[in-house]
């Protein structure tokens, strides 16, 4: 069944694996259409043999904005509207902080921060004009905290939840939603895709043993990437979407500890930061 009765149109961006792709076939399941977009979507053949016309297959690089900004045309041209925007490409990158390179750095920007950038800049004009719209912005339990090794990774989920705070306040009087999406491990082509720095030695007791550490996960520490997009459905689904959400009890207790240490800092170090004031 869809929100209300109606069809729903999604655009989602690395629409090919892991979370984006069972979102589009959950989404494609319950009759909603879909404009899917990754580099290769060949990955996406038997989903278009399944639904037809309700699918269309994008291919374009989230980091390059003309090719962001055509296939939402083309989205509109076929379908008319978009009621949801999934902002979820992105890979990861895994080293300490100072061992990743300058061109490492910035190319996990340019996907993760830059790309998500470009998805606003093309399908906002769409959703004011509409007067509608609910923006699902790719986070990770890394856009509230971090740990040896997820450095730069952190920094673009950081990145992109300063952005959306900001963005909410935005676009609400334009009748937009926003809703920050935190996943927790998910059994995705992510770790695959990962990008590794040079190792430093000195980071062996640190970063390599937290890397260790996390090659030993088992597999149930990983949620499956359906149910995760089962998960996002539901609150698409809700008339009054939160703007954060974290999806499984790994996210949301590791972002409750962070989140916890970070007010206890604002506490007991108040009466020293206030003396900023002059007073
Ligand atoms: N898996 C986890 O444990 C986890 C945890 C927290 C958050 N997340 C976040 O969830 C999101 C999805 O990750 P996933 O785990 O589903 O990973 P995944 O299985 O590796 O899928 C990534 C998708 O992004 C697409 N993509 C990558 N770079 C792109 C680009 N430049 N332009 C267009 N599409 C691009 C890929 O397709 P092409 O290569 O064909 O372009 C693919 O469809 C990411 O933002 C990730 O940070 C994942």
């Amino acid at each position: 069944m869809t929100k209300k009765g109606t069809t729903q149109t999604w655009f989602i961006t690395g629409a090919t694996s892991g979370i984006g792709r069972e979102l589009t076939a959950a989404a494609l399941a319950r009759g909603d259409r879909v404009a899917a977009i990754a580099r290769r979507v060949d990955a996406l053949s038997d989903l278009s043999e399944r639904f037809g016309d309700a699918l269309l297959s994008l291919a374009a690089d989230v980091r390059d904005e003309q090719s962001v900004r055509q296939a939402v045309d083309q989205a509109v041209r076929r379908f008319g509207s978009i009621d949801v925007v999934a902002n979820n490409a992105g890979y990861g990158l895994f080293g300490a902080v100072e061992e990743a390179t300058d061109a490492q750095a910035r190319a996990i920007f340019d996907t993760n921060v830059f790309g998500v950038l470009n998805v606003l800049r093309a399908t906002l004009p769409v959703l004011r004009r509409q007067g509608f719209g609910h923006i699902l912005q790719g986070s990770s339990l890394y856009g509230q905290t971090a740990h040896p090794g997820v450095g730069l990774l952190a920094a673009t989920k950081y990145a992109v939840e300063g952005l959306t705070d900001a963005l909410v306040g935005e676009v609400e009087p334009f009748g937009v939603k926003v809703t920050l999406v935190q996943p927790g491990p998910t059994a995705t082509a992510f770790l695959a895709n990962l990008d590794f720095a040079e190792q430093i030695d000195e980071y062996d007791g640190t970063v390599r043993a937290v890397q260790e550490a996390l090659g030993k996960l088992p597999a149930e520490a990983f949620m499956q990437p359906a149910d995760a997009a089962q998960a996002i459905m539901r609150v698409v689904d809700c008339e009054q979407p939160p703007r954060r959400y974290a999806l499984g009890a790994q996210a949301e207790s590791d972002m409750r500890a962070a989140l916890q240490a970070r007010l206890a800092d604002l506490q007991n170090w108040s009466k020293l930061g206030q003396t900023a004031d002059g007073k």
